[in-house]
């Protein structure tokens, strides 16, 4: 039996030994009295009675252990034309001072505190600091407008907000303190006080006494040391994507998730203590949160964050440059950059021109990786191309070429097998197990390792409705596929109504209530069709009131402006057509998945309860091709 196989039968048979092993490589300051608490079902708890803080062992310990002029984190921003390096301790000292100046605002354990920052180091302290403190923080994308911004402060209720003057996109600044403005005006709860990052770039105005600049903030409290929380205690609160408008707030544990990040970086990325780790993608994500915060801090290692694109900052030579100049041994993104970089460099000359020798592996996560994309990859780095499957609930890898294990043969499209701790299943709508090769919905049976959501913020109700109830006792997690006879998971796309843009998870729910709330509107679908640079993009089809007169052209900027400025240019909709129905059942379901599968040029059955067919077919060549009239 190969060590693979040999790891993932233990893991299922007894979670408790095997994660009970692998929680030695975390600093207890009291250790759990039990591994798995699985007293009541469907919740379960990882190590309670155990206590811990989660930026001591990210930061602290490796002080401690020798690692303190190690460096800890890389900041390498184009963008500004910046690279600084912190070591462990520069890292602690930073983190401490800032805790401490949060605690003098009035942050305790258990309070939140959203972060909306660009992708700066002062994200990085900011996240440890509420750690340090035992506060829960939840950082909120750059990408999101005021309004996305609102609903995450309102729901998690922070004392303090994090932010800075300014993002900077390419070669635009993006001035983030109007949205955080706006943000606090719309939402109904009130916010104590706001540190702010002032960036050389642009100056942000505060609105005195709330708002308080980080270096005044940081000069008026003294260090913070680390308060021990309890195992089970939140660390953080991620906002996600669902199908409804309302996002789902995730939350982390402290213990469980410093467990399985630390067993991850070994086990599944294949590096260990003082190697280079870097993840291109944001922290207002959970690749973010896990794999440039987290992971790579827990296990010692040096991390790089870097505020930049894959092209045009300066060039699609970016990544080669940044993975030589910081001899970065794996470096992760998401599909999407890969296809970005090809279409301006599609030879793939310019990895040639930079030393890459330190790098391993190039891991690849967030949406699915098409085989064009891994095959090409795989010519211009000449080095494994691995993909792996996860979601922000899960915070690590379900699904990977576990490469510190045991390297397994990749088959292009599949992003492999079931990591230790997932007991993946596929069902069919029924319940019953879907036969190898046989698509249907993949489940994890439950308990989820380590590390997995453990319910949703302040909302167990929820939790349960929106992820346990379809097939008791497993974990539903939105994407539909199939296992193949070597075990091999496939996972082929969402289920629901969750798109993935860019790497970036959305929900088209969200956006047809913004253009649902056009006064020509009667109503409308958005739905995500396939896109060969950004995997999906949304396209909105609206149906008019009667007797509405508009320019279609003039409703279409309308809309995209609404989406823009109410989610944020990230949602990225740009295609709207004004059509006269939407294919429904006869219980008035909008048939999304059929329209879906049209506009993708795949052969869709169309259900036998449509309640018009002809309104299908009038829309077919619409669905082809958007630029055609009804
Ligand atoms: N703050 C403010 N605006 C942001 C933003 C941020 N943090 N991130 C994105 N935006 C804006 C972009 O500027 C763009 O605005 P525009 O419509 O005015 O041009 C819009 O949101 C859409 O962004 P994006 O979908 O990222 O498109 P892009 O054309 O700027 O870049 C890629 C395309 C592929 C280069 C880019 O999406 C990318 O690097 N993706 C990597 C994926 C990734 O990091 N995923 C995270 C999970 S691993
Ligand atoms: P997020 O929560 O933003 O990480 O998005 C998670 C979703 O992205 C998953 O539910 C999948 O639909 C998709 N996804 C992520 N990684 C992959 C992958 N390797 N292959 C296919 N889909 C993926």
């Amino acid at each position: 039996m190969g060590a693979y196989t040999a790891a993932y039968e233990r893991s299922i048979a007894d979670p408790t030994r095997f994660w009970g092993l692998a929680a030695r490589d975390v600093r207890w300051l009291v250790p759990p009295d039990r591994v798995l608490d699985d007293g009541a079902p469907p919740f379960y708890r990882w190590f309670t009675g155990g206590e811990l803080n989660t930026c001591d062992n990210a930061v602290d310990r490796h002080v401690e252990e020798g690692r303190g002029e190690q460096a800890a984190l890389i900041y390498d921003s184009p963008v500004t034309g910046t690279v600084r390096t912190f070591s462990f301790r520069e890292l602690r000292d930073l983190v401490a001072a800032f805790a401490g100046a949060l605690r003098e605002l009035g942050v305790d354990r258990g309070d939140r505190v959203v972060i909306y920052l660009p992708m700066i180091p002062e994200a990085v302290v900011a996240m440890l600091a509420c750690a340090r403190l035992g506060a829960v923080h939840s950082v909120v994308f750059g990408g999101f407008a005021a309004k996305e911004l609102a609903v995450r402060i309102d729901d998690a209720r922070p004392k303090v907000v994090v932010s800075a003057s300014c993002g900077i996109e390419g070669s635009r600044v993006v001035p983030y303190k109007p949205l955080l403005d706006q943000a606090l005006e719309m939402a109904s709860h009130k916010v104590d006080r706001c540190v702010v990052r002032q960036r050389p770039q642009l100056h942000a105005d505060l609105v005195r006494p709330r708002d308080v600049e980080w270096d005044e903030a940081v000069a008026g409290g003294s260090p913070a040391e680390c308060v021990p929380v309890s195992a089970t205690d939140p660390l953080y609160i991620l906002y996600t994507s669902g199908t409804t408008g309302r996002p789902k707030g995730v939350v982390r544990d402290n213990g469980g998730h410093a467990v399985a990040l630390r067993w991850s970086m070994e086990n599944v990325y294949g590096v260990g203590p003082g190697d280079v780790f870097w993840a291109a993608s944001d922290v207002g994500w959970v690749v973010g949160h896990s794999y440039i915060v987290y992971a790579p801090l827990l296990t010692g290692c040096t991390t790089v964050l870097y505020e930049g694109k894959p092209v045009g900052t300066p060039d699609a030579g970016a990544f080669w440059r940044v993975a030589s100049q910081h001899r970065v041994k794996a470096l992760f993104t998401a599909p999407t950059a890969i296809r970005a970089i090809k279409k301006e460099d599609p030879e793939g000359a310019l990895p040639a021109g930079y030393d890459l020798s330190a790098l391993d592996t190039l891991f690849l996560a967030g949406e699915r990786l098409d085989p064009d994309t891994y095959h090409w990859a795989s010519r211009v780095l000449d080095r494994p191309v691995i993909d792996h499957w996860w979601q922000t609930e899960t915070g690590w890898p379900i699904v990977a070429n576990p490469r510190g294990l045991e390297p397994m043969p990749v088959k292009p499209g599949s992003p492999t097998v079931a990591v230790p701790g997932y007991d993946v299943r596929v069902l069919q709508p029924d319940g019953t197990p879907a036969a190898p090769g046989t698509d249907g919905d993949i489940v994890l049976r439950l308990p989820l390792p380590p590390g997995a959501l453990s319910t949703l913020w302040q909302d167990d109700e929820r939790f349960v409705e929106s992820y346990l109830g379809r097939h008791p006792g497993h974990y539903l997690t939105g994407d539909g596929g199939h296992v193949d006879e070597d075990g091999y998971v496939w996972v082929m796309g969402r289920t629901d109504d969750v798109i993935n843009v860019a790497g970036h998870r959305l929900s088209t729910g969200t956006m047809e209530e913004v253009i649902a709330a056009h006064p020509a509107v009667a109503e409308c679908a958005v739905i995500g069709v396939a896109d060969q640079l950004k995997g999906q993009l949304p396209r909105g089809l609206v149906v008019l009131k009667s007797g509405a007169v508009v320019d279609p052209e003039a409703l279409r900027d309308e809309l995209v402006a609404m989406v823009r400025e109410q989610i944020g240019p990230v949602a990225a909709l740009k295609e709207i057509s004004v059509v006269p129905a939407l294919p429904k059942t006869r219980s008035g379901k909008i048939l999304r998945g059929v329209m879906r599968g049209i506009a993708d040029g795949r052969d869709v059955p169309v259900p036998s309860t449509i309640e018009d067919p002809a309104v299908l077919e009038e829309l077919r060549p619409i669905l082809r091709s958007p630029t055609a009239s009804p």
